[in-house]
């Protein structure tokens, strides 16, 4: 089976790794890649996002399969473009229809299905342009912290805590009133702040079929002790130790199955994955928000744990047959190391050597934004590498990551030296823990 991967991430290095593991993986190609992919499949110079081109490629090479990794062309409405030209129709697409990614790229119309379909979220009230008196009325009933979040796509960047009500006051004005996010911040979704422990869980669905996938956990801030700005992801834990049977069968029950039956009900063409981001208040998972794709970092630590072949689950998909494909997780324990540019999330410089990668063999190496030039590996994103090992616990893991990282190096290297070391704290049986072994 030929496949093509849209993006260019560690997400889609993972998705590389694990489909050429598969005997029925032919031809892999990956657009467009980076300089990891390029060493499993082959990279081609396709921009995710223009369809007409990604179209006229899958048909001059036979591509079988088409994976789509980030949420822009999902949310531009891939599957219906390929549903619209006859000579796509056919082809197996993973990834949900446009108004299926509106799950993640409308903060607003996320929240109206959670409340028609009675899935557990946080109080809120949506506004617009022309409801900035109304908005800041219902601040001010509000306790605080308060959550600001622009409706739309932001690039990770669209969620304002508030501590408060002159900060939600000011933020709302910024949002709406000087686009502050562009047109995603046209509607901003005021919600109410939940204290707990976050976890994400995976869904892979054909519509009506789904699979649990190993849920993780994410570290989104920049500095240690989680402080500082949001990142894409500065390292993944999986499994969670407090994800145990009890909680998981609380989100399969009142989460995962009325958001299929959901979506059947809305008639949304779903085939792909449901990423849930999950808050754990006192035992009861609360959605956060949903995105239609996988995440980026914990791709990096979900694949490595699936032991079955990922082309049977990925196709079983595309196929509305996934109650046919079997899906097993390994026991083990697995950790991502996210190491980045200096200064980001903000400006930061490309182009640096990156030294160490070739003694770096014990562990997975999951390239994210590198590029190759005659011979050597030179940075070219502000996530650079996210370095992936698997033990018995969790703390063999992160010893064993840990030591991987230690052996790299650029000019202005950093990463988080803490990944994991919150659950290590709150429990050391992760594994007697897990719902998934
Ligand atoms: P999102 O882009 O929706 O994932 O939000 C980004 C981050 O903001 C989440 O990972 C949470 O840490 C935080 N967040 C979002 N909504 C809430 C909420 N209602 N209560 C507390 N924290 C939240
Ligand atoms: N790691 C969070 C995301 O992929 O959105």
């Amino acid at each position: 089976m030929n496949i093509l991967i849209l993006g260019s991430g560690g997400r889609e290095h993972a998705f590389a790794w694990k489909l050429k593991q598969s005997p029925k993986c032919g031809q892999l190609y990956i657009g467009p890649g980076n300089a990891g992919t390029a060493m499993i499949g082959k990279n081609v110079p396709l921009d995710p996002n223009s369809f007409p081109e990604i179209g006229d490629f899958v048909v001059s090479n036979n591509i079988d399969l088409v994976v789509v990794g980030p949420e822009v062309p999902l949310a531009l409405g891939i599957r219906d473009y390929f549903k619209q030209r006859d000579d796509l129709r056919q082809i197996p697409l993973v990834g949900p229809d446009q108004k299926g990614a509106m799950l993640e790229s409308s903060k607003d119309f996320a929240k109206q299905f959670m409340v028609k379909y009675g899935i557990p979220t946080a109080a809120y009230a949506t506004f617009d342009q022309s409801q900035l008196d109304q908005g800041l009325d219902y601040l001010k009933q509000q306790t605080t912290p308060i959550v600001l979040k622009a409706d739309g796509l932001a690039a990770g960047k669209g969620v304002v805590i508030c501590e408060s009500l002159e900060e939600a006051e000011r933020v709302l004005k910024e949002m709406l009133q000087e686009s502050k996010f562009g047109k995603a911040s046209a509607k901003v979704v005021v919600e109410e702040f939940l204290t707990g422990i976050e976890i994400s869980v995976f869904i892979l669905t054909d519509g009506t079929n789904y699979k649990i996938l190993p849920s993780a956990k994410d570290y989104k801030r920049i500095g240690e002790h989680d402080t500082g700005p949001n990142t894409g992801g500065m390292g993944a834990v999986s499994p969670v130790s407090f994800a145990n049977k009890e909680f998981m069968n609380i989100v399969e029950d009142t989460i995962i199955k009325p958001t299929i039956e959901g979506l059947k009900s809305e008639q949304i063409d779903y085939k792909g994955f449901i990423f849930l981001g999950l808050i754990n208040v006192n035992g009861q998972p609360i959605v956060i928000e949903y995105n239609a794709r996988m995440g980026d970092p914990e791709t990096q630590v979900v694949f490595p744990r699936i032991s079955s072949d990922l082309v049977d689950l990925l196709f079983g998909c595309t196929q509305g047959t996934l109650d046919q494909v079997e899906l097993t997780i390994d026991a083990k324990c697995a950790c991502t190391v996210v190491m980045v540019s200096d200064g980001y999330p903000e400006d930061y410089q490309k182009g640096f050597g990156i030294s160490g990668l070739d003694k770096a063999t014990e562990n997975l190496v999951f390239h994210a934004g590198t590029s190759s030039q005659d011979g050597s590996i030179l940075t070219n994103g502000g996530r650079v590498l996210a370095i992936t090992a698997s033990g018995n616990d969790l703390s063999a893991a992160l010893n064993s990551a840990y030591s991987t990282v230690g052996q790299i190096d650029w000019e202005g290297v950093y990463y988080r030296k803490d990944i994991g070391q919150d659950l290590l704290t709150m429990t050391n049986k992760t594994l007697e823990n897990s719902a998934e072994k």
